[in-house]
């Protein structure tokens, strides 16, 4: 299969990128790495990125930033980064890109375990993971020609260096690991699921 991967440089998104490239043709893209440059949270670059990259069999979103913060100090401002980027730009992804997705193909979205699990500083990261969640769930039934499933990976080992601090007694799993989930997705049958590494 062709595989457009967003976010491919990142923590989740190398771990993605070194599972199905045993076996698909990857096209990695990122903000400022990757084969192809793109900024999620702008329409036009999104376009560019698909008419760059021509019909693809599956795109996977492993991108997405939110502000972690008390909630006692946010301000609306730090709320609408997660809005605007992890949440936006994943589904920005699928409203543009389901023109350019094979029949029979598909997209995987990234949320995360706080999507069911608070933790301190992570209100925006909830709200945005579970609206994630919530949009492909519904998604799943109005595209007719394309699946859509969302992975909810728990903090990743790899990130546990810079994540490990908020997620206290949390399980980590490997990027390895996760990345199975992102296969699941893209060879499966089923679409509207969240696969939850956790
Ligand atoms: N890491 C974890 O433990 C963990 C656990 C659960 C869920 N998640 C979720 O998994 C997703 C990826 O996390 P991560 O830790 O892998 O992130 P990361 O290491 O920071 O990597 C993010 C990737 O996304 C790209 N990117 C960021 N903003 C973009 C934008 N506006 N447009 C296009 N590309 C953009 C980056 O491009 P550049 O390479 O050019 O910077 C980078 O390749 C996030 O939604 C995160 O919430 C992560």
């Amino acid at each position: 299969m062709k595989i457009l991967v967003v976010g491919a440089a990142g923590t989740v998104g190398q771990g993605v990128v070194t599972e199905l490239a045993r076996d698909h043709d990857i096209i990695s893209a990122g903000r400022t790495s990757g084969d192809l440059q793109v900024d999620l949270t702008r329409d036009e670059s999104v376009e560019a990125l698909f008419r760059a990259v021509g019909a693809v069999d599956a795109v996977i979103a492993a991108t997405g930033n939110v502000h972690f913060g008390d909630l006692r100090a946010m301000t609306p401002a730090q709320f609408t980064l997660g809005l605007n980027d992890k949440l936006m730009g994943q589904v920005r992804l699928v409203l543009i890109g389901q023109h350019y997705v094979n029949a029979g193909g598909s997209f995987t979205l990234t949320s995360g375990i706080l999507a069911q699990q608070p933790i301190a500083q992570g209100v925006s990261a909830m709200a945005v993971n579970r609206a994630l969640e919530g949009f492909v769930e519904a998604a799943a039934n109005e595209l007719p020609r394309q699946r859509i499933n969302a992975v909810s990976p728990t903090v990743l080992t790899e990130a546990l260096e810079h994540y490990g601090p908020y997620f206290p007694g949390f399980e980590s799993a490997a990027a390895s690991r996760v990345a199975l989930a992102y296969r699941r997705s893209v060879q499966g049958i089923q679409s509207g699921q969240v696969y939850r590494v956790w």
